[in-house]
């Protein structure tokens, strides 16, 4: 009689358990907003794309960030292929829809405008303030200075809405000309930046900060989950605004503070490639702009050497799979990388997608990004990596939900 009781009340218990978790889950969830981030088509990992991506990398890291204070920012503009990831988001009322590139090494935020005559606005959306009712003058000028050449044109105000939260009174810099840039290839329209306001040309409040002061956001935190190293088209990964969706990542994420609130920039405890230390306490950024991973001059050296690399990163090879990881340690915590994430292999050619600028901090585009879930934390100006979840572990996440409610349905028949 009263075990009946006990398995009854287990029961009920456990079904209670299961639909307070659900909904505290749901919860959570509904806080977060979702932007599907997009992937062009003509990714290619060539010699020539690696070697024109890394060119790409070098000016847009070539600027010198205090000059920059009062200046305006390189945002280096070719080779678009390899490190597009972009999404929709509109401007003023009624909205007017832009693709744009989110970019966590850069912090502002640009259209081409109706205006510009240059032919790299043509085949791209442009931005008619006269159309929309809630825009409202600026007109200092600004100009963005690439490797090649440069974007120029007018500040303006507008709304601005990304995964359906809209920010009032956003400045951003609306393209009237385009002088020898390599834009009209872009699949994207503009650029979102997502870097500290400290990278901010003309002192700009980049768009996630203004989410933050009209309290747009539950928590001061974006993170960012690209699929499949980043090599799905239509579906590359999520931007998400506001957290962290923990059913795309798996174990706890590794928190480490920002060292410098520009980029977002952070100390590794060491880079190895198997046992072989490459460096110990190098600064990194996570950079969404890029698909590789970009070493310090010494470093890429080493890591060369180790598989008798020329400078461009090629060497011949049999196979990747007797190649050591490359193993990131942040925190106490190893990140790793096989070989067949950061060597493409074509025939007996074999490529590093370890590239080198002249620089003294690594840079950590998709190689790192593709295979682990990162959250930019604003707030706590910190970031989190956690090993992304398989496709298929993601569909599995229902998984507990349903063994739960089989165990309460044990134990109820147990207790007639
Ligand atoms: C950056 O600019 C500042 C101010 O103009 C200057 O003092 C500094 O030397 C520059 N640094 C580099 C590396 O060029
Ligand atoms: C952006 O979103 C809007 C509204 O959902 C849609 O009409 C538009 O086609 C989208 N743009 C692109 C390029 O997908
Ligand atoms: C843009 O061009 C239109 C004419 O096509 C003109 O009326 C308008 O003043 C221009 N806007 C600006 C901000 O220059
Ligand atoms: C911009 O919008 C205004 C108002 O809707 C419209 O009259 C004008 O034709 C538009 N300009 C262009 C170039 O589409
Ligand atoms: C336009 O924006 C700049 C940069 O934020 C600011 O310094 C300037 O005062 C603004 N001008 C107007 C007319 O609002
Ligand atoms: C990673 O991306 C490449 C294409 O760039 C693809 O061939 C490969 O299968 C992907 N790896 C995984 C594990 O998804």
């Amino acid at each position: 009689m009263s075990s009946h009781f006990t398995a009854r009340a287990a029961a009920l218990l456990a079904l209670t358990l299961t639909l307070l978790l659900a909904v505290s889950e749901a919860s959570r969830m509904a806080k977060l907003h979702r932007i599907a981030i997009h992937r062009s088509p003509n990714f290619e990992r060539s010699q020539k794309a690696v070697a024109a991506e890394r060119d790409l990398v070098q000016r847009k890291y070539s600027q010198n960030l205090s000059q920059k204070a009062n200046g305006y920012p390189v945002e280096p503009l070719s080779n678009f292929d390899n490190y597009q990831y972009y999404g929709n988001i509109s401007i003023g009322t009624p909205p007017q829809y832009f693709m744009v590139q989110f970019d966590t090494g850069s912090s502002n935020l640009w259209i081409p405008s109706v205006n510009c005559t240059s032919a790299g606005c043509y085949d791209h959306q442009t931005y008619n303030q006269t159309a929309s009712s809630t825009y409202q003058a600026n007109g200092t000028y600004f100009s963005i200075t690439y490797g090649t050449g440069s974007v120029s044109g007018y500040l303006a105000v507008d709304s601005v809405s990304v995964g359906g939260l809209t920010v009032a009174n956003q400045k951003f810099g609306q393209v009237y000309t385009e002088v020898g840039t390599n834009f009209v290839d872009a699949l994207f329209d503009g650029i979102l930046g997502m870097g500290f306001p400290a990278l901010a040309a003309d002192g700009v409040v980049p768009l996630f900060q203004n989410m933050i002061s009209q309290s747009l956001v539950a928590n001061s935190v974006f993170s960012f989950y690209l699929r499949d190293n980043g090599s799905t088209v239509n579906y590359g990964g999520e931007l998400i605004l506001g957290g962290s969706d923990p059913s795309l990542y798996s174990g706890g994420l590794t928190y480490v503070p920002v060292s410098q609130p520009a980029y977002w920039e952070f100390i590794t405890n060491s880079i190895k490639i198997g046992s072989t230390i490459i460096s110990k306490g190098d600064a990194a950024i996570a950079d969404t702009g890029t698909s590789l991973i970009i070493a310090p001059q010494a470093e890429f050296t080493a890591i060369a050497a180790i598989f008798s690399a020329d400078s461009s990163g090629v060497f011949y090879c049999t196979s990747t799979k007797s190649m050591p990881d490359l193993v990131i340690t942040i925190q106490g915590v190893d990140f790793r990388i096989s070989a067949s994430y950061y060597v493409e292999q074509s025939g007996s050619a074999c490529q590093l997608l370890i590239q080198s600028i002249n620089q003294e901090f690594w840079i950590l585009g998709d190689v790192f990004l593709g295979l682990f879930y990162t959250e930019f934390d604003v707030g706590n100006q910190r970031l989190g990596f956690a090993p992304v979840n398989a496709a298929d572990s993601v569909k599995q996440m229902g998984l507990w939900k349903v063994l739960a409610l089989v165990m309460a349905w044990g134990l109820w028949r147990l207790g007639n």
